[in-house]
């Protein structure tokens, strides 16, 4: 076989990986005249490493997410009263592989959401199968939804290792059909250990008002408090920094 065929011979079975480092790795052995045992190591671990960025691609297209945050973003010194370590450990994830969950209530634009993103992006990283829903869309795409899509839907959230439900009642009230699919989804996942992780900037005391039923609230919260850490965001809002030195260039530039 030549180069060409050989490539040929590689896509055909898949082997992309080492198709596409082939012209450099037989350079390389040529030039430090390696035996053929290390360049055929160095082929594998090119394709290795070409199978396990695509998984993780995968896996990261699938959670609904299309930012990668990372806590390396964020700055501490914005919100000093931030629960710092408790980020972190969520960050760990070692509450997945526990069952546990957590509750990320607090102000607006204090991180919420961008903590729990980092988590997503992190899990994904780790292997986890995970899920992020915009709670208040997707629960209202839900209701809109024909049985059947229902069904499949509810499937999608109570399967993954790790769902995140992002900005829970943002509308304050949400309907009956909301309220009793986020029942569903947290006793399911009680069930069957498997973690969720709820931003909102509604305290959980009002969670009765918001699903206008004080005993399914308390049914919800009962079984995600069982095993769940609590993370509190005091403090003032990113977006308005972010505004006001918007505000400042552009009067800057005038
Ligand atoms: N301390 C921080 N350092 C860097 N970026 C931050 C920080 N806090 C917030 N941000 C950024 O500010 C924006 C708003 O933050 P985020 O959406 O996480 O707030 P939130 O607490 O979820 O608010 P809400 O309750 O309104 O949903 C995002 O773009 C986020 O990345
Ligand atoms: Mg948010």
């Amino acid at each position: 076989m030549n180069m060409t065929e050989i490539e040929r011979a590689l896509r055909e079975l898949r082997l992309s990986g080492i198709a596409d480092t082939l012209g450099t790795r037989v350079l390389q052995a040529q030039a430090a005249q390696q035996p053929f045992i290390e360049t055929f190591a160095a082929m594998l671990q090119d394709e290795l490493d070409r199978r396990q960025s695509r998984l993780i691609e995968r896996r990261f297209k699938r959670c609904g997410l299309d930012e990668r945050l990372t806590l390396a973003d964020f700055d501490w010194r914005f919100n000093a009263k931030l629960p710092r370590s408790a980020c972190f450990e969520l960050h760990t994830l070692k509450f997945i592989a526990e069952g546990g969950n957590a509750l990320i209530i607090g102000k607006p634009g204090t991180g919420k959401s961008h903590v729990a993103k980092a988590v997503v992006y992190q899990a994904t990283l780790q292997g986890y199968d995970v899920r992020y829903v915009e709670a208040d869309t997707e629960f209202a795409r839900y209701g809109l939804a024909s049985s059947q899509e229902q069904a499949a839907l509810l499937k999608g959230w109570v399967e993954p290792d790790l769902l995140v439900l992002d900005d829970l009642f943002l509308a304050r009230r949400i309907a009956d059909v909301s309220a009793e699919l986020l029942q569903a989804i947290v006793h399911q996942r009680y069930k069957l250990r498997r973690s969720i992780v709820i931003t909102s900037n509604r305290v959980v005391q009002d969670w009765g008002k918001y699903l206008a039923d004080a005993t399914m609230a308390t049914t919800i919260l009962d079984r995600l408090m069982h095993r769940c850490a609590m993370l509190e965001f005091e403090g003032k809002s990113y977006r308005m920094k972010e505004a006001a030195s918007r505000i400042a260039i552009a009067s800057d530039s005038a």
